[in-house]
């Protein structure tokens, strides 16, 4: 007769806990800082920011870390200009060239060919037509004005600025300058390891990481 008595209780007790919830509402929380979050949420709505919502655009000017502006202009003019001054300021290293072909085997070789020659499987099936060889003489290609049409594509050829990044468009222009090296039977080497001066595409990061080392030397030298 007891246990039915506290059968009876306990049911009540859970009911009544149960009964109070409302799907609409978080039930109540065993420990909320667990739930709650200390910082803002994304996309949360908070009066302290202009327009009373944490997203906000970023600063007018900013950049992402390590994007660099590419200066030549989607015109006759900046190609020309590209194609004459624009260097490779990645090293021509065996890695890099690897790196390059493994790239080129993903975008590119589908149309240019695996040789560069222009024979892609698509110009083999008729699908796509005007791809020219790496050494055709009339183009003259150079490594500027290889990173150009990546950038902003050519005629048919679409631009390859949003899959790649400037390092792997630098890299994939090495590999391309040595299918053509091959196809006009001229020499091409890299160096086998990297020297040691920095590629300007990082040098700003470098910069900063030197900044940091130095930091570190003096708070170590005031320690002792
Ligand atoms: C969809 C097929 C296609 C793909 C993929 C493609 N291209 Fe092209 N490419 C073309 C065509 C077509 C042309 C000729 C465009 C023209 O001048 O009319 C061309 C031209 C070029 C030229 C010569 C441009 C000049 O200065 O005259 C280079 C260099 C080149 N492509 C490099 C690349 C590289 C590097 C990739 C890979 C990142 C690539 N292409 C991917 C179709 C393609």
């Amino acid at each position: 007769m007891k246990s039915t008595l506290e059968i009876i209780a306990v049911v009540a007790i859970v009911m009544s806990m149960v009964s109070c919830q409302k799907d609409s509402k978080p039930n109540y929380q065993y420990m909320p800082n667990m739930y709650e979050p200390v910082g803002y949420e994304p996309y949360g709505d908070y009066p302290v920011f202009p327009g009373g919502q944490e997203a906000m655009l970023p600063a007018e000017g900013s950049v992402p870390r390590g994007w660099m502006p590419y200066d030549y202009k989607n015109s006759n003019v900046g190609y020309q200009l590209a194609k004459d001054s624009l260097k490779n300021p990645v090293q021509y290293t065996a890695e890099n060239l690897e790196k390059g072909k493994a790239l080129y085997g993903i975008y590119c070789a589908i149309c240019h060919g695996d040789k560069g020659n222009g024979k892609g499987h698509l110009v083999k099936r008729e699908k796509i037509l005007g791809v020219p060889s790496y050494d055709d003489i009339g183009r003259a290609i150079t490594q500027g004005s290889i990173y150009h049409v990546m950038y902003y594509g050519i005629n048919s050829m679409g631009s390859y600025a949003a899959q790649t990044s400037i390092e792997e468009r630098w890299q994939i222009v090495q590999y391309v300058q040595k299918l053509k090296a091959d196809l006009e039977g001229k020499p091409f080497t890299v160096k086998e390891e990297a020297v040691l001066t920095p590629p300007a595409v990082e040098e700003h990061v470098d910069a900063e990481a030197h900044e940091d080392a130095t930091h570190q030397e003096t708070t170590n030298n005031n320690a002792h």
